[in-house]
């Protein structure tokens, strides 16, 4: 008798209120999950159901895009674009032994691919979380794995499917995500505090620079290497154990990325401060700090990038900033109660973390006589 089984999750895609090229250097980050995000159907089948591909075969469809992709569940060849996140969750799960039959996977969302807001994490996060869920139904303990464990997985595809080196930051907002919460992520430890993110009024709105970031082509795999020589120059295992007085003696290069990260770590900690004390303007500085030094420093920002935080701040602003990887992308800008929003920024507000929508087990009746 088949038994059909199926699973739908959401993830959300994610804003970095503060704490840009840290995650990977040992450092803090303060994100908070937004509202839009992607959600993942998964059917499977047992028995002799046409479901997926049929035995061993992965069928997925991207609704937004009208594409479609159709694959082995073991040892998949490698892809681009969204198949590259589908085909690496997929490969790695049968991997572990969390899938083991063919599956189909309807694929929706609404966060704006490219735009610093991590519709990518949002992908790997739903699909993973799915794809577990289905594997929880069938009572199959290998299902089980903790969401730092999802976190870690999903970076991994990025890095070995996608090809960028990405940290752990999109995953764990995308994770954690509470409402009007943001998260204070250290690490170095993968310590996780709750900010509540109480504006009193004031808002918080995204732009898009209209700029495209890819960050396997981009520099930002370059900028890590960056921070892993300056680790080995120093003789720290990250840069959030380097004094300023050690990176001081870097050369010129290393030492302004190193600075940027040991300030940006500080202004992540004056940030939760000021949120705590409900300080707006104080964090507005911050965030123009911020992007000052991922421009002047770390050298992430565009001239496109740069135009759009000068058109918030011109638009009244009381700060923005660039936020995702870089080199294009979106602009966060905050705004006091009294100022109208720029046009074309879109609020953005703390929103709930990836979680299972719903989830079926089906057993098919015999036909009647
Ligand atoms: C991207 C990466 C994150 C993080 C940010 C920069 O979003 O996926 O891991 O490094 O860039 O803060």
């Amino acid at each position: 008798m088949p038994v059909e089984r199926s699973a739908t999750a959401f993830a959300p895609g994610r804003v970095n209120l503060i704490g840009e090229h840290t995650d990977y250097n040992g450092g803090l980050a303060l994100p908070f999950a937004i509202a839009e995000g992607v959600t993942v159907r998964v059917r499977a089948a047992a028995g002799r159901s046409s479901i997926g591909g049929g035995e061993g075969r992965i069928v997925a469809n991207a609704r937004d895009l009208g594409e479609a992709d159709e694959f082995p569940l073991r040892d998949p060849p490698p892809a681009s674009g969204w198949r590259a996140y589908v085909r690496g969750i997929v490969a790695e799960l049968a991997r572990g032994g969390c899938l083991e039959v063919g599956a189909s996977l309807e694929i929706a969302g609404d966060v704006p691919r490219g735009s610093g807001l991590s519709s990518s994490a949002a992908l790997e996060v739903a699909l993973a979380l799915a794809l577990l869920e289905l594997a929880a139904g069938r009572g199959d303990a290998r299902g089980e794995l903790d969401r730092m464990g999802i976190a870690r997985l999903c970076a991994r595809v990025e890095s070995e499917w996608v090809g960028a080196q990405t940290g752990l930051l999109d995953q764990l907002a995308s994770l954690y995500g509470a409402r009007e919460t943001a998260l204070l992520i250290d690490f170095q430890t993968l310590a996780i505090e709750a900010v509540p993110l109480r504006l009193d009024g004031w808002r918080l709105a995204v732009v898009d620079s209209g700029e495209r970031h890819a960050h396997a082509s981009s520099g930002y795999n370059e900028r890590r290497a960056e921070c892993r020589r300056a680790c080995e120059v120093l003789g720290v295992r990250s840069l959030r154990e380097a004094t300023r007085e050690q990176v001081a003696r870097l050369p010129e290069r290393l030492r302004a990325r190193a600075q940027h990260v040991l300030d940006e770590n500080e202004r992540v900690s004056a940030a939760v401060v000021a949120l705590h004390a409900g300080e707006m303007p104080v964090l507005g500085a911050l965030l123009n700090a911020s992007h000052a030094s991922l421009r002047d420093l770390y050298e992430v920002s565009t001239p496109t990038v740069d135009a759009t935080v000068a058109r918030l701040l011109d638009r009244g602003a009381a700060g923005a900033r660039m936020i995702g990887g870089g080199f294009g992308g979106s602009v966060l800008g905050l705004f006091a109660p009294s100022r109208a929003l720029a046009p074309g920024a879109r609020e953005v507000r703390a929103g709930c973390g990836a979680r299972v929508l719903a989830r079926k087990r089906r057993f098919d009746r015999p036909p009647s006589r």
